[in-house]
């Protein structure tokens, strides 16, 4: 049957239903253009619960990647890191700052943390090895662990920031067009604004989580839970994994270099502990947090400035829902009603460095305050078997719905490319081996950060499938006492090979 009549006597319905509609379109923009305040960000749940979209524009083969790891020295952990990275086809990374010893005694380990922060500042600016859109990733040396290849960290990358890109047109409006914001170098992200205090501008401005308000059921947000903070929401920097382009991050390490000389010694609006002095005690991601605070306290001034007619009839950048930093209430993220640190709106867009995070633990799971919200499954056994195992009161319900996102299968599993050993290996399938899922989310991070129960890296090292063949790994690394990759470069083009990095002494740790 056909829905619009063709007949020449029935035409007038026609312009009837046509006048109707019309009608109806107009009617329901006005009703947005009285109803456009007090706007939460939208979230996108819904698509976010089906990750694994490939980016709509970006081709992954096209892209080079370059991974940044400040060590100073040997560590068996680090050669956890490096195998794992070795085995899912990561390039080789460089060392920064490698030999260099810390000892000013007032600052987190004797300096290492700012340490971090020049070293990688002069790689950016100095290596001839990278063009400037060339994709970098930063990470810590010592408790990361890869679990996913790079060309699902590329492809996510891309897909995030197109993501991160329509939120912020809706949440700032006309200002992202008139002011060029964008999105392109993604931090973790984790529960607790730390080091930095609440009232302070690395905390305050910062938008609310996007994540679900029912994460952890009626507890979200509250202090209920295994820990004081078990329940909030991943809303807040780490700066533990950076990745962005080249030219984009040498602008962001060059502020934080000028910071830290800048806060050499105490920082303003410390809450009278002393907590925040000598830039909290020298850490590097107090700077970052400070940096994204500055830039989202300043997106807020862009919002407020270019706010126009074309946000109303569109419904979007209305004022931000007030929101709480655990238990104390963000009414204006400009100029809350709580004692605080006053920021400076200024013209243009100097504070602006396109950071967004990594909410979603698409890229990295930090394990501090969430130890219980992941857990490593093995996708073709029964999944909930698997999550029930353990649960408790408080931990999150599982929205793990058992299938592999199609990112993850889009690239084989690498190890069909090692010759195995042992025999009746089956790691050729992505269901065959455990991975390590944040059952909140149903999220299968890249990359997994013991920054809360460091002895995970010990107790927890079987539960990855690269290290069950460890030694086919290492095998194919070095071939007849020639080590052809698996260690890592130096920026001066020296080349520290495995077999010096990770010396027999650690093979029992590693082999097990
Ligand atoms: C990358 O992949 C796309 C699509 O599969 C292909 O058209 C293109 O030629 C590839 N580019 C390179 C450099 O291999
Ligand atoms: C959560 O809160 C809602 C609304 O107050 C209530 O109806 C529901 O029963 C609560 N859920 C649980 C599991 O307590």
């Amino acid at each position: 049957m056909a829905v619009f009549p063709t007949a020449g006597s029935r035409r007038p319905r026609l312009y009837i239903l046509v006048a109707g509609l019309f009608l109806a379109v107009v009617g329901l923009s006005l009703v947005g253009f009285h109803d456009n305040t007090r706007k939460a960000v939208v979230s996108k749940w819904d698509d976010h619960m089906r990750p694994g979209r490939p980016s709509a524009i970006h081709a992954v083969n096209e892209t080079k990647l370059h991974v940044l790891i400040p060590a100073n020295n040997p560590d068996v952990n680090l050669c956890k890191t490096l195998l794992t990275s070795s085995a899912l086809g990561y390039p080789d990374p460089t060392l920064l700052a490698w030999g260099e010893t810390y000892d000013t005694d007032y600052l987190l380990g004797g300096g290492s943390h700012l340490a971090k922060i020049s070293a990688v500042l002069k790689w950016l600016q100095e290596t001839t090895d990278a063009a400037d859109d060339d994709l970098v990733v930063m990470m810590d040396a010592y408790d990361i662990w890869f679990q996913l290849r790079p060309e699902v960290l590329i492809e996510r990358y891309y897909a995030t920031n197109e993501d991160a890109n329509e939120g912020l047109l809706q949440r700032l409006g006309t200002a992202v067009e008139k002011e060029g914001l964008k999105q392109t170098i993604i931090f973790g992200s984790g529960k607790r604004c730390a080091p930095n205090q609440v009232q302070t501008i690395g905390c305050f401005p910062i938008p609310d989580s996007p994540l679900p308000h029912d994460l952890y059921g009626n507890n979200t947000d509250s202090n209920l839970g295994r820990n004081l903070w078990y329940s909030f929401r991943q809303r807040w920097l780490n700066s533990g994994f950076i990745m962005g382009p080249k030219a984009d991050l040498r602008a962001l390490f060059k502020r934080a270099a000028e910071k830290a000389t800048e806060t050499e010694r105490d920082m303003e609006y410390d809450d009278g502990s002393h907590g925040s002095d000598f830039m909290y005690h020298g850490s590097d991601q107090a700077l970052f947090a400070v940096i994204f605070g500055e830039q989202e306290y300043q997106r807020e001034v862009m919002r407020r400035r270019h706010y126009g007619m074309a946000d109303k009839i569109r419904d979007r950048a209305g004022v931000p829902a007030p929101n709480h930093i655990y238990s104390t209430l963000v009414d204006d993220p400009l100029n809350p009603s709580f004692h605080h640190q006053p920021g400076k709106p200024k013209a243009s867009k100097p504070d602006e460095f396109g950071i967004g995070l990594d909410y979603f633990s698409d890229f990295i799971q930090q394990t501090v305050n969430s130890e219980e919200d992941s857990k490593y499954i093995v996708y073709e056994d029964n999944i909930p078997e698997q999550v029930e195992q353990n649960r408790e009161t408080f931990d999150c319900p599982s929205r793990v719905t058992g299938q592999l996102p199609n990112d993850v299968l889009r690239y084989g599993s690498p190890l069909k490319n090692i010759r195995t050993d042992e025999s009746g290996s089956n790691a050729d399938r992505w269901d065959h081996v455990p991975l390590y899922t944040n059952l909140c989310l149903n999220r299968i991070p890249i990359m997994i950060h013991h920054n809360g129960d460091k002895a995970a890296r010990e107790y927890q090292w079987e539960n990855m499938w690269v290290q069950r063949h460890a030694r086919s790994v290492v095998g194919a690394m070095v071939h007849e006492g020639v080590d052809a990759t698996g260690g890592a470069h130096l920026p001066d083009r020296g080349y520290l090979p495995w077999t010096e990095l990770c010396p027999p002494e650690y093979d029992q740790e590693i082999f097990r």
